[in-house]
């Protein structure tokens, strides 16, 4: 199995490019499902995630035509041959859970593996089933998988916390269901956002995406599109992090401050300077410490909870003391451990997480159970005394294009070996 090794690093300088956004690409993927005509997708990020996504979709009958090495894919849902979402490719990907909505919204029939809990919690779907029934769709669960059916008509779904996936699952059932149906307390996050704009392209009528009430009147059918995925907002925040425990400056190509603004506040915060470029986001440490800050994970426009993993490992180095409460998922402080063999100072209790910053750390083995607690990892081996090994890196690979390559362009001593 391949790992990466980390040596002291920096200070950084150079420019980093930033992907497409996984979490935008794969649900642009699903939506796909809703046409009988060809959705091109361009600025794809090359990540095991839409491969293993490609391969639920071709198993559903979509022909996926990959141009530009992979950054541009032809997806054609002309024929649909099954609408059965397999265990075996939903647990090793939440996220083709949202093949759900797009599925029943063309068909009116889909079987879709329930995705189970994973390393940063239980991860229920309780509120995409609640929001398809309340459509009309008939929901059953047996023998570990989700029987939908129905012909879909617009309603009022309200969910009780604005979940990304649920919002996202609903949308994409509703733009060909009969009648209008309005979303109370959806998600504001930009990868939402983009999902509406593509869907719109693609002839759907949606009002409001981006603010918390969404309202989406079904139409007949949907035609092909080109779209672009927009700029990866978590590969931008975690590069962004990387001067700030390494030191330097790094420009990342492709950044906009909107994205992430919360997080650049906070950022500032513990003294580093931002600036906004033609190009992308500048992100400079003056030298010196930085300062500890307190962090509370939101829903968009909040903090991501996607960029608390990162910050954490920079809070390591502060001076101060920094609070780091996580509100969306109930167990995703995994690399706090792992930090602390490295010589951190961190005091988890429940969902809070105390971390005083120390002068050094000392490279350790360490292991990480999901794709940011590994990169936080990567980027506190940056700072440390040794030689960080970081295994399982397959996590990196789900969401990190180049990682490794990306790095060492901008100085860090990083390097990929392979067994
Ligand atoms: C998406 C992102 C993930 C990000 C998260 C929050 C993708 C592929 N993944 O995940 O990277 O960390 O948003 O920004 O887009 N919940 C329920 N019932 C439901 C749905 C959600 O209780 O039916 C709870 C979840 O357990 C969690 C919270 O709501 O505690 C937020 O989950 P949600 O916004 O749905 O996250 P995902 O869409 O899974």
């Amino acid at each position: 199995m391949d790992r990466i090794v980390v040596k002291r690093s920096g200070p950084l300088s150079g420019q980093i490019p930033i992907a497409g956004a996984k979490n935008t690409c794969l649900k642009l993927m699903c939506a796909s499902l809703l046409s009988d005509e060809p959705l091109t997708l361009t600025n794809v990020p090359r990540l095991s995630d839409v491969a293993t996504l490609s391969e639920l979709l071709e198993s559903l009958g979509v022909q996926i035509g990959r141009l530009d090495e992979g950054r541009t894919l032809a997806l054609s849902a002309t024929d649909l041959t099954s609408h059965l979402a397999h265990y075996d490719i939903v647990r090793k990907l939440r996220a083709s859970f949202n093949v759900l909505g797009p599925l029943i919204g063309r068909t009116g029939e889909a079987i879709v593996s329930l995705p189970g809990g994973c390393a940063i919690g239980a991860r229920a779907v309780d509120f995409h089933l609640e929001g398809l029934k309340a459509m009309g769709a008939k929901v059953d669960l047996k023998d570990g998988y989700v029987y939908a059916s129905g012909d879909l008509k617009g309603a009022e779904v309200e969910f009780p916390f604005p979940s990304v996936g649920a919002t996202e699952n609903v949308m994409c059932a509703a733009v060909r269901a009969r009648g209008t149906t309005v979303i109370k307390n959806a998600a504001r996050e930009p990868d939402t956002k983009a999902l509406a704009d593509c869907l719109i392209a693609m002839g759907a009528d949606i009002e409001g995406a981006g603010t918390e009430q969404i309202v989406v009147r079904g139409v007949d059918r949907l035609h092909g599109a080109t779209h672009r995925v927009i700029t990866d907002r978590i590969e931008l925040g975690t590069y962004m992090v990387a001067p700030g425990i390494a030191g330097g400056e790094v420009e990342c190509l492709g950044g906009t401050r909107d994205l992430l603004a919360a997080f650049c506040d906070k950022m500032e915060a513990a003294g580093l300077e931002i600036t906004q470029t033609d190009a992308g986001l500048k992100v400079r440490h003056p030298g010196g410490r930085l300062k500890a800050v307190d962090v509370t994970t939101a829903p968009f426009p909040g903090f991501p909870t996607d960029l608390q993993a990162q910050f954490m490992a920079m809070m390591c180095f502060a001076e101060g003391t920094s609070t780091l409460e996580e509100t969306i998922f109930e167990n995703r402080f995994m690399h706090a451990p792992e930090l602390i063999r490295m010589g951190a100072n961190i005091d988890v209790q429940g969902n809070t997480a105390r971390v005083t910053g120390v002068d050094h750390l000392r490279a350790a083995p360490v292991m990480a159970t999901d794709l940011r607690a590994s990169v936080s990892l990567i980027l506190a081996g940056m700072a440390a005394e040794g030689e960080t090994i970081v295994n399982r890196v397959y996590h990196l690979d789900r969401g990190y294009e180049h990682l490794v390559r990306k790095l060492r362009g901008v100085g860090a001593n990083v390097e990929r070996l392979s067994e």
